[in-house]
């Protein structure tokens, strides 16, 4: 096989052309005029681009480029491989990338010039929209939270369509209001909702604290059920987020809800461990989208993936105390139809959490999660390193005892690769699957979990149906498929027959 190195070079020197050949409609969106805001050029053209860097420290900027093209082809690469798929430059990603590196276009709206204080008591939510707005209206606007300051900020919705792509830099902290009747005639779901984006970045050094301890204790004392997310980011495309910190949200700390394409790279997420239903990460009817390099120590999923979500990639990411694992799911809640569709959780490291890998579905529900390859995992004193739950019912989401139904979402083609570490239970791998609706294709390979206290641990199946392979500790508990076994042999040259089509594709697209 073609090293990765090799195989990135062969990715820049394809993408370097298709950039070429493209090179007089290189531009974000449809509307020609926020190309030219952002290659900063009347007549919009690549080779003019150029000679404004060769001006401006020719060496550094092209640095800069090289580096921002092979950040863009990591998540191609990862897509193309994951996918199989063709090889598709998506100048979107790309365009936005050399935004972030290049702010020299940017125009930018900073909140203090209209009007915040920044002091932490005043409210400035007003400047905050009034930033917005003409940032939305700009061509490439940035509005712009400084460092130093405070802001307290109320339930505000920051909507598009805006006139090109619009960013949201922030270096300083956001507050909620701590008082839940902030939110009274509000809807509680949202704390700051992002909505109809294209091209959409939201990043810096700054920090959007929730200051969700109210909700926290109502939610305990069930005299309220549900609380604002910190940040949703609904109905848009092309989104980016970076490097920005969320603390301590009232319930999960940022939602991509109906989004197709974007990434999350460099986040912290922190909440205490004892806070309710604080999930870090929630991906849900997302497309096309990549959590990268985060770190994530909360109360409850660190990562969530549940329905309508479909390629999706969680890559280097770090859940620790408090998380309950990375989770596809919940899916199927109240009969609900569900479909989650490939998902790679890929080189991750999960500390001291609850979970590890986990797919829980309730009883009752329709609809399929399938292709789910979770690969390179190193857990640490994690209490259910591998879990499938078809009977998730937790007391703190539901009023009624769960009962055993006829139907359930079905859990097809879910795979285990090099999965080692330590468990906290006795239990490292539980596939609790449905009577009704059985785990098919379940594949497990290397996998290496021993007990926290150095006794052994087991691995307990119900209705799992797969194929263990390589090092199984603890002894696979699978009920073995005996024709995917026969059949491996033939699939794994097919597979590789496949792969070597692809990079040729790639070499020569
Ligand atoms: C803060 O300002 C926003 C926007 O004007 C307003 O909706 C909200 O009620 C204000 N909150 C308080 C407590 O004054
Ligand atoms: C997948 O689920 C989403 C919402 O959960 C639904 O809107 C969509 O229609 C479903 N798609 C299919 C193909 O069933
Ligand atoms: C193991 O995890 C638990 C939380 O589940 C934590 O309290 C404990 O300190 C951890 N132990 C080690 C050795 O990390
Ligand atoms: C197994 O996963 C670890 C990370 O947990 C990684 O360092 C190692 O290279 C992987 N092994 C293989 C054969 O991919
Ligand atoms: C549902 O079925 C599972 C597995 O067969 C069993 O462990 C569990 O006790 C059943 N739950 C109820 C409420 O009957
Ligand atoms: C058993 O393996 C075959 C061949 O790979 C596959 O078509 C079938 O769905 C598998 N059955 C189960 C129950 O996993
Ligand atoms: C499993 O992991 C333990 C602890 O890391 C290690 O000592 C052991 O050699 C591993 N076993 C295999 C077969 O890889």
């Amino acid at each position: 096989m073609i090293p990765m190195n090799q195989r990135r070079f062969i990715g820049l020197l394809a993408c370097l052309v298709v950039i070429y050949v493209r090179r007089d409609n290189f531009h974000c969106n449809a509307q020609g005029e926020c190309a030219q805001s952002i290659l900063g050029d009347d007549d919009n053209d690549y080779s003019d681009y150029v000679d404004d860097l060769e001006n401006n420290d020719f060496e550094h900027k092209l640095q800069q480029l090289q580096l921002v093209l092979s950040n863009a082809l990591e998540l191609r690469d990862e897509r193309y491989l994951f996918n199989g798929g063709p090889w598709k430059l998506d100048r979107g990603v790309l365009m936005n990338r050399l935004d972030d590196e290049f702010v020299g276009y940017t125009e930018r709206f900073n909140v203090l010039l209209d009007g915040a204080v920044g002091d932490g008591i005043t409210n400035d939510t007003n400047a905050f929209l009034a930033a917005w707005n003409k940032a939305c209206d700009a061509r490439n606007g940035e509005v712009y939270v400084p460092s130093g300051y405070t802001f307290l900020v109320y339930p505000s919705t920051f909507s598009g369509p805006c006139r090109c792509n619009i960013r949201f830099a922030v270096e300083g902290t956001i507050v909620a209001p701590e008082e839940i009747s902030a939110w009274d005639g509000l809807n509680v779901r949202y704390w700051l909702l992002f909505i109809h984006l294209d091209y959409f970045t939201l990043k810096g050094s700054g920090t959007f604290n929730g200051r969700g301890y109210n909700w926290w204790v109502c939610k305990e004392d069930k005299t309220c059920e549900r609380a604002p997310t910190t940040v949703t980011v609904l109905k848009s495309s092309h989104v980016t987020v970076r490097t920005v910190t969320f603390v301590d949200a009232p319930q999960v700390h940022i939602n991509f809800q109906d989004i197709t394409e974007g990434h999350v790279k460099g986040i912290t997420v922190l909440a205490p461990w004892s806070s309710p239903n604080t999930d870090g990460i929630h991906i849900s009817g997302t497309t096309d989208f990549v959590v990268r390099n985060c770190y994530v120590a909360t109360g409850d999923d660190c990562v969530s993936i549940v329905s309508g979500s479909r390629n999706i990639g969680v890559y280097d990411t770090y859940c620790g105390i408090g998380c309950h694992g990375i989770s596809v799911g919940s899916l199927g809640y109240n009969g609900q139809h569900a479909n989650v569709t490939q998902v790679q959780v890929k080189n991750c490291q999960l500390d001291s959490t609850t979970n590890g890998l986990r797919i829980k579905t309730w009883q009752g529900g329709t609809g399929i999660a399938s292709n789910i390859d979770f690969r390179n995992i190193k857990m640490s004193n994690v209490s259910n390193p591998i879990i499938i739950d078809q009977f998730y019912c937790p007391p703190s989401q539901t009023e009624e005892p769960c009962s055993n139904l006829s139907t359930a979402v079905h859990i097809d083609l879910v795979k285990f690769t090099n999965i080692t570490g330590t468990s906290a239970s006795a239990t490292a791998v539980k596939l609790a699957c449905s009577d009704a609706e059985p785990c098919t294709n379940i594949r497990m390979k290397d996998i290496n979990l021993t007990r926290m206290d150095g006794n052994t641990a087991r691995a307990v199946c119900s209705n799992a149906v797969g194929v263990a392979m390589g090092v199984q500790i603890p002894p696979t508990c699978l009920t073995v498929n005996a024709s995917a076994l026969s059949s491996m042999p033939v699939q794994l040259c097919l597979h590789s027959l496949r792969l070597l089509r692809q990079l040729w594709d790639v070499a020569f697209p």
